[in-house]
């Protein structure tokens, strides 16, 4: 549609004529003609809370300064950004949030990555204007969560993790409490965030602007593990963190740096440099096997107590929204683990084995794009291998602190291979990091698998289930199926994707309802799924998440195999190891059970 000249609103700023639609705030009208205006409790992400006053401008003819972010332009605005009275406002209003603030950057998780602090050093905030305000040495730090750490003594009240958990996650873990100067941030009855519901999926710490919510680190325990010479530190990457760790060095969004991140954790001192894509194209195996065991237990021998749609159980912060949310659904899941746990399992076992390593000498290392993987970790059930199958959780913005520290010139370090054994990976794998990718992967081999053909999708590319809508159905028609899956012949497989858990709970009142006609439903929790999610680099949004897509896809085109049952190492495990998909030692190890958390 074109939109009629009315429809345009003509305003200058800062002496720059600008034409923009109706309804565009001040903010995004500067931000058109490269007038940079700073916010703080603005994310492009979340709704408008106006509550910072840090974006303030000057309307001639206006008494009072306007806050940019919510003040929608109107004709002929004659707007300064940077008059006198703006600046001396802004430059108070900042002293003023330092005076409620532990300011102590030196100490502080967020040093050098930290909105606030970069704002005081832009306006030179150097002596106290204000004296204390808040007493925020009395604030608590929430340390018991596995994956967060909550800092009230740093936080700002600009409620950008309030809209986050509500808007995006609908979880709703975080509110306001209290008013005035004793506002704060809070969870149910002030408890610990390990003890309410919220996910542990990070997207508050991607959107807070200072050290308020950051994740807890292992980073010490992991170097500890790497100079300790009796031990063996295995380390697996995530299929989202090869697109995503380059923003953190140096690099532009959505690069790709699979074979850099390689070389740096060679030169970190890590024994053995493996792939979680890997035990993606495993999971394929097991979860494909297990819809497929499924459809005909329900078509076939009609049994009623098979639960479908089937949902698949890759995201940690998915499952523990379900389990808290609707554990009316929990056998929907997937009884398939995490690939992140998966490798952990077969890390001190079948690794171990080959390897002739005493497992108990194994520290099995993730980097993972998530904060929800710390807690996965710590479960309880995670210790199939006879010990914590995964040690520690890194998440992409760690492994590049570590990679810091080392003082690597990442961009000057040569590609290199992951080594062998479970470091071979496909396409398919890679695609996981994407929402959309594990239903892909899984379509391409179960198709193949029923009827012996490659999916009818040019280049393989089943592009009805990619891209950043929140909510993606897509139908295939399975035919010319081989004698054992005659069962399936003509049938239409429905699927449904659901990527930020506000998207999954659309899906899950529809399933709950019995309304949907889905067989197999793919959820992740981050927005645009793993590459969006909670342990990526700061800053997010949709343009950066948009880029780490492309870039994921591009490394899938790239692959030489793009199908999980072609991964010569998953062959090869099924042939010495695990025998087949739902076996014995599969069931033993890759497979799961999952907890209400309403009866807790
Ligand atoms: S939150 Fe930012 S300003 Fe505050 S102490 Fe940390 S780095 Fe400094
Ligand atoms: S980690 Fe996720 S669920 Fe928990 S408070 Fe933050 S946004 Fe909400
Ligand atoms: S915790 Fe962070 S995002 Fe939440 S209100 Fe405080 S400063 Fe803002
Ligand atoms: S960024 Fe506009 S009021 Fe906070």
């Amino acid at each position: 549609m074109t939109l009629k000249m009315k429809d345009m609103i003509n305003l200058k700023i800062d002496g720059i004529n600008v034409s923009v639609e109706a309804g565009t705030t001040i903010l995004e009208a500067a931000k058109k003609v490269n007038v940079k205006i700073p916010t703080l409790c603005y994310h492009p992400d979340l709704c408008i809370a106006g509550n910072c006053r840090i974006c303030m401008v000057e309307i001639e003819g206006s008494r009072t300064l306007s806050a940019a972010c919510a003040m929608p332009v109107d004709q002929n605005m004659n707007i300064h950004t940077n008059s006198l009275k703006v600046r001396t406002a802004r430059k108070h209003n900042i002293e003023l949030l330092l005076s409620e603030h532990n300011s102590e950057c030196t100490k502080c998780y967020k040093n050098g990555n930290c909105e606030l602090q970069s704002l005081a050093a832009e306006y030179k905030i150097t002596n106290e204007m204000f004296i204390d305000l808040v007493p925020f040495h009395h604030y608590t730090i929430d340390h018991y969560s596995p994956s967060i750490i909550k800092d009230d003594s740093k936080c700002i009240r600009c409620q950008r993790c309030v809209r986050t958990c509500e808007e995006l996650q609908s979880v709703s873990a975080l509110s306001v409490a209290y008013k005035g100067e004793h506002m704060k941030i809070s969870t149910f009855l002030e408890k610990s965030m390990y003890d309410v519901v919220c996910t542990s999926c990070g997207q508050c710490i991607n959107r807070c602007p200072v050290g308020a919510l950051v994740e807890k680190n292992y980073i010490d325990q992991v170097w500890d593990a790497i100079y300790d010479p009796s031990k063996h530190v295995v380390v697996q990457t995530a299929p989202a963190v090869r697109v995503a760790l380059g923003e953190d060095l140096g690099l532009e969004n959505g690069e790709i740096v699979t074979g850099k991140m390689v070389s740096a954790l060679k030169k970190l001192g890590i024994d053995s440099v493996l792939d979680t894509d890997f035990t993606a194209d495993l999971t394929i195996m097991e979860e494909g096997t297990e819809l497929l065991t499924r459809l005909k237990k329900a078509l076939v021998d009609k049994d009623s107590s098979i639960s479908l749609p089937m949902m698949t159980s890759c995201s940690p912060g998915w499952i523990k929204f379900i389990e808290h949310q609707f554990p009316q659904l929990l056998p929907n899941l997937s009884t398939c683990k995490s690939p992140q746990q998966m490798f952990g399992a077969l890390a001190k076992t079948y690794y171990a084995q080959k390897r002739n390593l005493n497992p108990e000498n194994i520290v099995s290392v993730s980097i993972m794009p998530c904060t929800a993987k710390k807690f996965e970790a710590d479960r309880p059930e995670m210790r199939s291998s006879g010990y914590k199958d995964v040690d520690f959780v890194l998440t992409t913005r760690e492994l590049a602190i570590m990679i810091k520290q080392a003082g690597i010139d990442f961009m000057s370090l040569p590609e290199d291979h992951f080594d062998s054994i479970m470091g071979m990976s496909t396409g398919a794998g890679v695609i996981f990091g994407a929402s959309g990718g594990v239903m892909e992967a899984a379509i391409r081999t179960a198709y193949e698998l029923v009827t012996g053909k490659a999916v009818p999708f040019a280049g393989l590319n089943i592009t009805p289930v990619r891209g950043m809508e929140g909510v993606k159905e897509a139908s295939v028609l399975i035919e010319g199926t081989l004698p054992e899956w005659r069962f399936l012949e003509g049938v239409t497989l429905n699927t449904a994707i659901a990527h930020g858990l506000v998207n999954a709970k659309k899906v899950m009142e529809l399933v709950a309802s019995g309304k949907a006609n889905y067989h197999f439903i793919e959820i992740m929790a981050c927005p645009g799924g793993c590459l969006g999610g909670g342990g990526q680099p700061i800053p997010t949004n949709a343009e950066i998440r948009m880029k780490r897509n492309q870039a994921i896809y591009r490394e899938d085109e790239g692959m030489p195999i793009r199908k999980s049952h072609e991964n010569p190492e998953v062959i090869e495990i099924y042939k010495e190891f695990l025998q087949k998909p739902l076996g014995h030692t599969s069931h033993e190890l890759l497979h799961t059970t999952y907890v209400d958390r309403t009866k807790k």
